[in-house]
């Protein structure tokens, strides 16, 4: 990267409809080099919209966003985009090798034939620790998987962020790294952003947390407020903070 000093995403004034239903209402939020930033709010709040602007998928009608000080579209190569997952269609029949692959789709240069047996293949799936599954066809694999390819997808191209979206923690992986662990090790390289609805699966993975439900609220910090959550959900306190209000939200409290 050119300029370590910038922030790694810069949301200034930024505003989204569409057509006539306003889904992000001025927002600005920094997120530095190497944080590791969690986004929570309800179904409906924007962050998959919000996500999609990052990536440059949708404009702003107001304001803007800077990926390492420019457009997504001249940054596109930091960013890496982990989708939900339970949107993935897994009745296609493609391999795991295919699927991780295809994440170098639209990096290489207009019409460039992606090489069969790249080795980059073998690199990102021997990080998310699925290398003895290379071959599998993904109708095969389990969502926890599925979820950890799609991270080997993104990761092929080296970003220097990685999105997230709705990610879940119900990771079935009994052996070796943990989500959590896996995901603490790529932000010792990369900046991380996790959005979810979810605020007691967020809270344990990461360090700093917004909020947001068409306006972002984010005192840049972990700590987080009965108001902050509930003006953001709309409900009382408790439902979703398992009744731990007012304090840090930290490991310890959210793992039930
Ligand atoms: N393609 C679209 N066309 C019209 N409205 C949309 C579209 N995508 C999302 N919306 C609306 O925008 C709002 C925010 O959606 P979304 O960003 O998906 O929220 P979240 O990811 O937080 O659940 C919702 O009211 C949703 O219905
Ligand atoms: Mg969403």
């Amino acid at each position: 990267m050119e300029n370590k000093n910038l922030p790694a995403i810069e949301i200034n004034n930024l505003s989204f409809s569409f057509q006539d239903q306003l889904v992000l209402d001025n927002i600005n939020l920094t997120i530095r080099n190497k944080e590791f930033i969690g986004i929570i709010g309800p179904n409906g709040g924007g962050k998959t919209t919000l996500l999609k602007i990052l990536l440059g998928l949708l404009k702003p009608n107001k304001g803007e966003v800077k990926i390492f000080g420019k457009s997504p579209a001249k940054n596109l190569k930091y960013l890496g985009y982990v989708p939900q997952y339970s949107n993935f269609d897994k009745s296609y029949p493609i391999s795991v090798h295919d699927v991780v692959l295809m994440g170098m789709l639209g990096r290489t240069g207009f019409g460039t034939p992606l090489k069969k047996e790249n080795p980059k293949v073998a690199e990102v799936l021997e990080k998310v620790e699925l290398t003895p599954i290379i071959n599998k066809q993904i109708g095969e694999l389990s969502g926890g998987q599925l979820q950890r390819v799609l991270i080997a997808r993104a990761l092929i191209s080296n970003p220097n962020i990685l999105l997230l979206d709705e990610p879940t923690a119900s990771i079935d992986s009994k052996s070796g790294k943990s989500f959590y662990d896996l995901l603490q090790s790529l932000n010792d390289d990369m900046t991380i952003v996790l959005v979810s609805h979810d605020i007691g699966a967020i809270s344990r993975f990461v360090k700093k947390i917004a909020c947001l439900n068409k306006t972002l609220i984010y005192h840049d910090s972990k700590e987080i407020s009965v108001e902050m959550i509930e003006a953001t959900y709309h409900c009382p306190v408790d439902l979703i903070a398992h009744g731990v209000p007012h304090r840090v939200l930290d490991e310890s409290e959210h793992s039930h």
